[in-house]
């Protein structure tokens, strides 16, 4: 089911030979709003994720930790609600942040005896995530499976085996990491070839017009190695798709989202940036939102930025704005007033 004329591209997916949508649903905004407030429930979302795949998008990413697995539970209603055919899209999931019963937001209880071996990236860890996800989401299998964040405490060579066995099992095609240092990728990759493992084919980094730090690092790995990049957050979770002053359910959470990963040395250094996004788009005549993302889309090693959608007419606004292309001189208008910020942290 694909009835709606749509200017959707598809790209390939860095050395695979998996296609994609330019653009990735995430779907952390599907579930429950006891996880965050902002979140849309599962009727909703279910119609906001046949309405993405409508317009050619085909490619959508979740998590087990998302809603404590209502996200992936509403994915999998939504694939077979709308009677999407598993040969054609791709579906991302991760583990390695614990799945509370509880669907109040906490960060990983590391102390707590009842999460023993609950998360993580161990071999037991996840081979139990695995079947986990395979259950809520009602598929036989994952076609992108990602380390959400890796463990201090596991080996790397222990992580990369388990992944390596879990894709040799079928229950998983590919697979993927987020959130990791560059030199610590390139060794797991490393440590996956000179076994004959399965490597890694995609990352999933934050990356947007307000945290840069990639650039140093991973991206030029990924792009010198042929791996995916699907950055989260192009958007910065809304700050570079509006005015600063501009409230939203969610922008309350963004900006405290801004504070633990973007650490600036004042508030107006993010201002500046977003004042160039918004006066550029006003000289276009376009939407913000637009132009951030064809700031992303810009860049060569960007392979599909995995967007935020929990309303139809942001949807309609950033496959609309697919065609964008920015000058040389837009783009350096829009990156002149960075400067290096700490780098987010990596683990939990
Ligand atoms: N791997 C990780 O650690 C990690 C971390 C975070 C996210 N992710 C993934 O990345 C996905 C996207 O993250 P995100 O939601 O932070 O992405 P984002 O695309 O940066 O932000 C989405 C927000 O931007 C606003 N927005 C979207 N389109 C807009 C438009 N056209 N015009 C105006 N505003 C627009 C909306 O906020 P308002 O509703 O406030 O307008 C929306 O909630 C998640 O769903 C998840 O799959 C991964």
């Amino acid at each position: 089911m694909v009835d709606v004329p749509t200017k959707m591209q598809y790209v390939k997916f860095g050395n695979t030979g998996l296609k994609v949508s330019r653009l990735c649903l995430g779907c952390m905004g599907f579930g429950d709003p006891k996880w965050f407030n902002w979140l849309i429930e599962e009727k909703e979302s279910i119609e906001v994720i046949g309405e993405v795949y409508k317009r050619g998008i085909n490619f959508f990413d979740t998590a087990n930790c998302y809603s404590n697995g209502k996200s992936e539970i509403i994915l999998g209603k939504a694939i077979k609600q709308f009677n999407m055919p598993r040969g054609r899209i791709v579906v991302a999931t991760k583990a390695a942040i614990a799945v509370h019963d509880d669907m109040s937001f906490n960060p990983a209880p590391r102390d707590d005896p009842n999460f023993v071996n609950r998360f993580g990236a161990s071999r037991k860890h996840l081979f139990d995530a695995v079947d986990e996800s395979l259950k809520r989401l009602d598929l036989d299998y994952i076609d992108l499976y990602q380390i959400h964040r890796f463990s201090d405490d596991v080996p790397l060579e222990e992580t990369m085996r388990a992944l390596h066995d879990i894709v040799q099992s079928g229950k998983v095609r590919y697979i993927g990491a987020s959130a990791i240092p560059a030199w610590k990728f390139q060794k797991a990759n490393q440590i996956a070839e000179k076994n004959g493992w399965t490597k890694f084919v995609s990352m999933q980094n934050l990356y947007n017009l307000i945290y840069r730090e990639e650039e140093r690092e991973m991206m030029p790995y990924c792009e010198d190695s042929g791996v995916a990049v699907i950055p989260f957050s192009p958007l910065a979770g809304g700050i570079l798709a509006r005015k600063p002053d501009v409230k939203t359910s969610r922008s309350d959470h963004a900006n405290r989202i801004k504070s633990v990963y973007v650490k600036t040395r004042e508030e107006k250094d993010v201002d500046i940036i977003v004042d160039q996004v918004v006066a550029i788009a006003e000289k276009r005549g376009v939407t913000p939102a637009q132009v951030t993302l064809a700031w992303e889309l810009s860049k060569p090693y960007v392979t599909a930025p995995i967007v935020g959608i929990t309303k139809i007419k942001h949807l309609d606004d950033l496959i609309g704005g697919l065609d964008l292309e920015l000058t040389k001189e837009e783009i350096e208008a829009l990156e002149k007033n960075y400067y290096p910020r700490p780098p987010m942290p990596f683990g939990f």
